[in-house]
């Protein structure tokens, strides 16, 4: 049953019923259609309204089907039905309304909702457009600029916001389909408004205004084409008829449909929803967590109690050293102050977080917290030390979590007592921003222990993924051999802003080379001598870079790095010093620098990455090509309209 219908006296309340969140998909739209067509013949019915069962009204077009074909009838033919209803249909939005949902509810003469409901128009996030009329009746009624940013940005609206710009008419606060029902009925017998199809152009149609929109969102999109896909629509919405808008926006949908970035873009969808079905974490039920312990008021501490204070965890910051503490409560307090400025937080919410966050210089104060997440130097001896002693101080069934960016945390769990309920959350700095959350599996880590990170970590709103304890992880052991292969090209015959370019072109925000010098080369300096020990001597090395460090070319903090910079400018300019140091260091190892095209570039990069995916993935480190792809993504920069780096190299789920 993909639509319920109740009657009740002259009024017919149909829902669409199709959980968990309604999606539109061939089965549904055909009992829509089914339902309209009796609405026409039986004269008993004088008032109609539509509704979704549940918490959603509609998610939209159901996702599964696009790349199927024509599956008829199509939304553009159900929302016709609709509009074309002998009776004013009134749209009752008992949650939210995204996408095709939305443009469903659009096609109704009235909108009614909850308080808790919200409108948008995501397609955008699919590599897709609105493709049954958004493009072309919300503008209509909000008005161009209002009208782009919704489909261009994606981003839904609370329902406060939707009447205010008259998405919808009312906010019901009591019974939504009894109010529904009165309103339906009150029209019996009235004129009823038109439709928003009948409605003029946006009177804010601006020429100049849109081509400057334009150009902002051309270069917002980075690559991406259905914002900008999504603009054009609105241009046709404001430009031409409601009839030749919907044929124009119905041929720019079927483009996107067509493009490989729509695939790319669906794909990182669902992986995202797969990454939390993990078999063997289905039965385990994770403890409450309510108090977090975090070791170290560093940048990575910090965020780390941003993101949990956010969340309304209670969170005990601990740093041995007072200094250091007092600088991270600062740089915490001034996160939250500038979520206000920028109206990314409410002033209570970002005081009420503020709150939550207790600096102790006392590690004893940890005893009762339920989880630790330990972000202190990338030391095996004084992680292990300190591992030793939260597990005398913290109460038995508490979660002792590292940070460590690729340390073995089995190691570290075995300086405890109880290594089932020792693990790692590696977060991405700025951590209280970046969505990645790598959840570590030690050998022993117990699977409550493990379901009790991703709850944490979805609290966090973070995309959790699983990984198997290697050096690095997933992600930095792929960066590893993304900049190792980088740097074989330099002495191979390219230069480090041929590089960048390709990678940037690719649809990376920076290239290797200009996130180097952002980060500093001083810290891989030091990270690289940790390595000298253990790195094969076979092993083709590269020492550009440690010439750099030689000359206090530390990058953007010096001025200089792999790139010249200028005071007050962080634009990255060619060295010609840097030029010269890649050229001899080709000379010194007898390499004859040749062209490398931009081809070869990018296939070769990607190919060193592939390869060392494919061996986490044969491993059992990555549990999934779709994980790998999730965390190239979330935590690379990996372009999301690619769907990550597996998608990419054409390697998918089973
Ligand atoms: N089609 C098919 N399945 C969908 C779906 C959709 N539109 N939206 C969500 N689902 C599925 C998810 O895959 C998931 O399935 P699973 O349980 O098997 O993993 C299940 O519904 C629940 O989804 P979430 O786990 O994401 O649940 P949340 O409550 O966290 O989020 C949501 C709900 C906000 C609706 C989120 O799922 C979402 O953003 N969905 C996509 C909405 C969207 O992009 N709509 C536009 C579709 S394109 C369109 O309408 C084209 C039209 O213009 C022609």
């Amino acid at each position: 049953m993909y639509v319920k219908t109740e009657l009740d006296g002259n009024c017919l309340v149909i829902y669409i019923t199709n959980p968990p969140v309604n999606a539109l998909s061939q089965a549904v739209r055909q009992a829509v259609v089914d339902v309209f067509k009796t609405v026409e013949t039986n004269l008993d019915i004088e008032a109609v309204i539509l509704t979704g069962q549940g918490r959603f009204f509609s998610a939209g077009a159901d996702i599964k089907e696009f790349g199927k074909g024509d599956l008829l009838p199509s939304l553009p033919d159900v929302l016709d039905y609709i509009e074309r209803c002998r009776l004013p249909v009134i749209a009752a939005l008992p949650g939210t309304a995204l996408g095709g949902g939305l443009e469903v509810a659009l096609s109704c003469r009235y909108r009614l909702s909850v308080a808790a409901a919200k409108v948008g128009l995501p397609e955008v996030n699919l590599g897709l457009i609105p493709g049954a009329g958004g493009t072309q009746r919300l503008p209509r009624l909000i008005g161009m600029k209002k009208g782009a940013e919704f489909v261009t940005s994606g981003k839904p609206v609370g329902a406060k916001e939707a009447l205010k710009l008259g998405i919808i008419d009312e906010i019901v606060e009591t019974d939504l389909l009894e109010a529904a029902k009165a309103f339906a009925r009150s029209l019996i017998g009235t004129t009823a408004r038109s439709p928003i199809s009948k409605m003029g152009p946006p009177e804010d149609w601006d020429k100049a205004a849109f081509d400057a929109l334009m150009a902002k969102t051309k270069a917002k999109a980075r690559g991406q084409v259905s914002p900008i896909a999504a603009l054009e629509a609105v241009e046709a919405a404001c430009t031409l008829s409601f009839e030749d808008g919907l044929k124009a926006e119905r041929e720019i949908f079927k483009t996107c449909l067509e493009n490989p970035q729509r695939a790319g873009l669906i794909h990182a969808f669902f992986a995202q929803r797969q990454a939390k079905k993990i078999p063997f974490l289905e039965a385990a039920v994770p403890q409450d967590v309510k108090s977090i312990g975090i070791l170290g008021a560093g940048t990575m501490g910090s965020g780390i109690a941003i993101a949990c204070a956010s969340a309304g965890y209670d969170v005990l910051l601990f740093d041995a050293h007072t200094d250091a503490l007092d600088k991270g409560i600062t740089r915490i307090h001034a996160a939250f102050d500038h979520n206000i400025k920028t109206g990314r937080m409410s002033q209570p919410a970002a005081h009420s977080a503020k709150a939550c966050v207790t600096p102790i210089s006392d590690m004893q104060d940890l005893a009762d917290v339920d989880l630790v997440i330990e972000a202190i130097v990338e030391k095996m001896d004084v992680k292990r030390a300190v591992f030793e002693q939260l597990d005398s101080i913290c109460k038995s069934d508490a979660i002792l979590a590292s940070n460590t960016s690729y340390l073995n945390i089995n190691e570290i769990a075995a300086a405890t007592r109880r290594p089932d309920r020792v693990l790692g959350m590696h977060f991405f700095s700025p951590a209280n921003i970046m969505k990645l959350l790598e959840v570590v599996r030690t050998e022993k880590a117990s699977a409550q222990s493990l379901a009790t990170a991703f709850a944490v970590g979805a609290k966090l709103g973070k995309i959790a993924v699983l990984s198997g304890v290697c050096d690095g992880f997933i992600g930095n052991r792929i960066l590893k051999t993304y900049r190792a292969e980088a740097e074989f090209l330099l002495e191979d015959g390219a230069l480090p802003q041929d590089i960048d370019r390709v990678m940037r072109e690719f649809g990376f925000a920076m290239g290797p080379f200009q996130v180097s010098d952002l980060a500093g080369l001083d810290i891989a300096w030091h990270n690289r001598r940790k390595e000298d020990s253990t790195r094969d001597p076979n092993a083709r090395y590269v020492d550009i870079a440690d010439k750099l460090y030689d000359l206090g070319r530390f990058g953007q903090k010096t001025q200089a790095g792999w790139y010249d910079y200028k005071t007050g400018d962080r634009t990255a300019y060619p060295s010609p010093l840097v030029d010269d140091l890649v050229i001899a260091a080709s000379q010194a190892k007898n390499i004859t620098r040749r062209d490398i095209s931009d081809t070869e570039i990018l296939n070769r990069i990607m190919e060193a990455m592939l390869s060392e995916g494919r061996a986490i993935l044969d491993e059992g480190i990555a549990l999934k090509a779709s994980d790998i792809d999730l965390v190239m993504i979330h935590g690379y920069g990996f372009p999301k309209y690619r769907g990550g780096l597996m998608f990419y190299g054409g390697i998918t789920d089973k």
